[in-house]
């Protein structure tokens, strides 16, 4: 079953102060099976889809579903584990209902062997992947990752974006992943869309003539989504 977000019409704006600043207005997003890469500059409001789409926070107007079980995981900047509990006992908070095998999930993102290790015991990439099992924990049909290898050296976030790549081949399940990086986002994505002006301002289905990643991307779409991310706001 395809499985993803399903968003139209998705308004939402803060209050600062007396002001009220716009953030999404009128944002439309249909996600096809894969990695879909959100990319836009810092401030364009590509947490608060994030934050939307997984129900943390309620949109103005607008509809946003979920296909599939509905069950998400969330992958954040900052691994955010429990420093007192083990790899394995971090992974098992992901569950909300009956058991999850963590020692599995623990191998899958490339750390059997790593169960009874406490967080300050593995390096920073390491915590990141317990933080991938984690969000697999609860048997999601989406994962939502928010910049999750920003504060990452540029080794260690190559290497899991390729444990990341693994993952999502494996368990099928479909990816939401927002990156300021278009490096990022042209190595992982199958479809990128720009965030821009509050709404999806370009879409792009990344076609791989060699079927194969490579991390010399595509020129000629680097250029074409560099120009819709760093247009003039009219
Ligand atoms: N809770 C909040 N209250 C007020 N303004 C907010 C809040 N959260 C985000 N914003 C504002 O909304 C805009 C988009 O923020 P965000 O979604 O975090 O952007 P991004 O993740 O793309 O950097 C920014 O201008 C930010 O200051
Ligand atoms: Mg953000």
């Amino acid at each position: 079953m395809t499985a993803g977000a399903e968003i139209s019409g998705l308004h939402k704006s803060y209050r600062l102060n007396d002001r009220t600043v716009p953030v999404l207005v009128g944002l439309d997003l249909v996600q096809r099976d894969g990695i879909t890469v959100v990319v836009g500059p810092s401030g364009c409001g590509k947490t608060t889809l994030l934050r939307l789409v997984a129900g943390m926070e309620r949109a103005d107007a607008g509809v946003v579903r979920v296909r599939g079980t509905g069950r998400i995981g969330m992958v954040f900047q900052e691994p955010r584990l429990m420093p007192w509990l083990t790899a394995a006992q971090n992974v098992a908070l992901g569950q909300r209902r009956g058991r999850c095998d963590t020692t599995a999930l623990l191998a899958l993102t490339g750390l059997a062997g790593f169960e009874d290790a406490l967080p300050h015991q593995l390096s920073g990439g390491m915590q990141h992947r317990v933080a991938l099992a984690r969000a697999l924990a609860n048997g999601p049909s989406l994962i939502l990752m928010d910049e999750p290898f920003a504060a990452l050296d540029e080794q260690t976030r190559e290497g899991m974006q390729d444990h990341l790549l693994e993952v999502q081949r494996t368990t099928g399940m479909n990816v939401l992943f927002v990156t300021h990086s278009l490096d990022e986002a042209l190595y992982l994505g199958d479809r990128i869309v720009v965030l821009r002006g509050g709404r999806i301002a370009a879409d792009h289905t990344v076609t791989r003539s060699s079927g194969r990643r490579t991390r010399e991307p595509d020129d000629a779409l680097a250029r074409v989504i560099r120009t819709t991310t760093q247009r003039e706001e009219p």
